[in-house]
């Protein structure tokens, strides 16, 4: 069968409004391929904190989709992201995943570039080149269109990408909550973890846009050890709109009572403080849903909100079956170094690559790629079930109050699922924005 048609029959079988989605979209290579030409070619994606990088000089390493991008500050302040790829033959310029540094000098033949992208520096430049090689005119292929939105930085591979405001749509709201509870002071404390998890990159972000159905049960194990007094049924899932999806549990996860750890209280009080101000600002709804529990920004970017921490997760996709995760706490850079220190732990015990609950989920997800690859393999195709919930949406403000935007699904609703699936559709047929 050819390709274009093997895509045009999983695409014919790919239903997400009616919660149908066949097994292939989460292991067929030509559809991650696919993938990786359209969402992770067109969407805006998320990089990482302007924390990160406060000093002229500082820089990361990360990946937009699979391509390596160098993201940096440069000596006039300016944010910028480079693709980590030399332009004389294709080598990673740089390999470390942070650091400080004026310029990146490429380990296969010398080639320097500043970090405003310029080629500086041309090893035995005469007489070979001289006459030759317009170096004043090179330099390290740069990402035009970058935002940094409130300490967040990202960026889109496309030459004209939606404007981000409208790329988020209504879920700038609920990004907005967060960010501007940090007031300027958000800072991404010990360090960032990167794993690998054989697992469509797909499966975990869905996890967190809207799957609090699987809780109870995957992660049984916290109630008898305290982690958890219980997991409630009636937890809603927001759909914002445009791929976006959040859950969000009443009256938060990890309630005051549970395993209350008295390093955690000036944390604590900090976000009983911000849901004060917060809901002056934007609405009394915010009351009912902070903070919120997990929330995944199309297409990878996800965030775990809880009274004891608050953590993200980016799902970078490396093949069919294999996630990258870049995953770190973030937390008010004012509060005292051991509240800080009780947080971090507080996460790492639950999420991380030790984490109880993220080990959890990654064994699951595992256990799903190989059963999904052998059945696959015998040409069977199921359609997998995302019905939960179909056409009980209310309208958000009639469910968490004045102020707040999108559609809730109630008790466990797959609305968000629907909603992100329904978004990929479009990149996967050329029909985003
Ligand atoms: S590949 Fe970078 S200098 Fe040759
Ligand atoms: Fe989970």
């Amino acid at each position: 069968m050819q390709v274009k048609e093997k895509i045009r029959n999983i695409l014919d079988d790919f239903q997400p409004e009616k919660g149908q989605i066949p097994l292939s979209l989460f292991i067929d290579q030509d559809i991650y391929d696919l993938e990786l030409a359209t969402v992770f070619r067109k969407s805006w994606l998320f990089l990482g904190f302007d924390s990160m990088i406060s000093h002229a000089g500082d820089y990361f390493t990360t990946t937009m989709g699979e391509a390596p991008v160098i993201v940096t500050r440069d000596q006039n302040n300016q944010v910028r992201v480079f693709l980590n790829f030399c332009i004389h033959k294709g080598m990673r310029v740089c390999r470390a995943t942070q650091g400080n540094s004026s310029f990146f000098r490429c380990p296969y033949h010398g080639w320097t570039f500043d970090n405003t992208g310029k080629l500086v520096g041309v090893p035995y430049f005469d007489p070979g080149y001289a006459g030759i090689l317009e170096k004043d005119k090179l330099g390290l292929i740069q990402i035009p269109n970058i935002k940094v939105y409130k300490g967040t930085i990202w960026a889109s591979l496309d030459e004209k990408p939606i404007p981000f405001e409208d790329f988020l749509g209504d879920m700038k709201l609920y990004l907005d909550l967060i960010l501007d509870m940090f007031e300027g002071n958000l800072e991404v404390y010990g360090g960032i973890h990167r794993w690998l998890i054989p697992v469509n990159w797909k499966i975990p972000l869905e996890n967190f846009a809207g799957d609090a159905y699987h809780a109870p049960f995957t992660h049984a194990s916290t109630i008898p050890i305290g982690l958890r007094t219980g997991y409630p049924n009636n937890v809603r899932i927001i759909y914002p709109g445009n791929g976006h999806g959040i859950v969000s549990v009443p009256s938060g996860v990890s309630t005051r009572k549970v395993a209350d750890i008295e390093g955690l209280r000036p944390y604590r009080e900090r976000l009983e403080k911000a849901i004060e101000v917060l809901s002056q600002r934007y609405g009394e709804f915010v009351k009912n849903m902070f903070p919120f529990g997990p929330l995944n920004v199309f297409p990878n970017f996800s965030l775990h909100f809880t009274w004891n921490y608050l953590i993200f997760h980016i799902w970078h996709p490396r093949g069919p079956t294999q996630t990258e995760v870049h995953g770190g706490l973030l937390i008010f850079s004012d509060l005292p170094e051991e509240t800080k220190r009780q947080v971090l732990k507080r996460s790492l015990h639950e999420f991380g690559p030790a984490g109880l609950l993220e080990q959890d989920d990654a064994e699951v997800w595992s256990r799903i790629t190989e059963s999904g690859i052998a059945v696959r393999r015998h040409s069977i195709n199921p359609k997998l079930i995302y019905v939960r919930g179909l056409g009980m949406d209310k309208s958000a403000e009639e469910v968490l109050g004045k102020g707040a935007k999108g559609i809730v699904g109630e008790y466990f609703s797959e609305v968000s699922l629907r909603g992100f699936y329904s978004t990929l559709k479009k990149y996967l047929m050329g029909e985003a924005q």
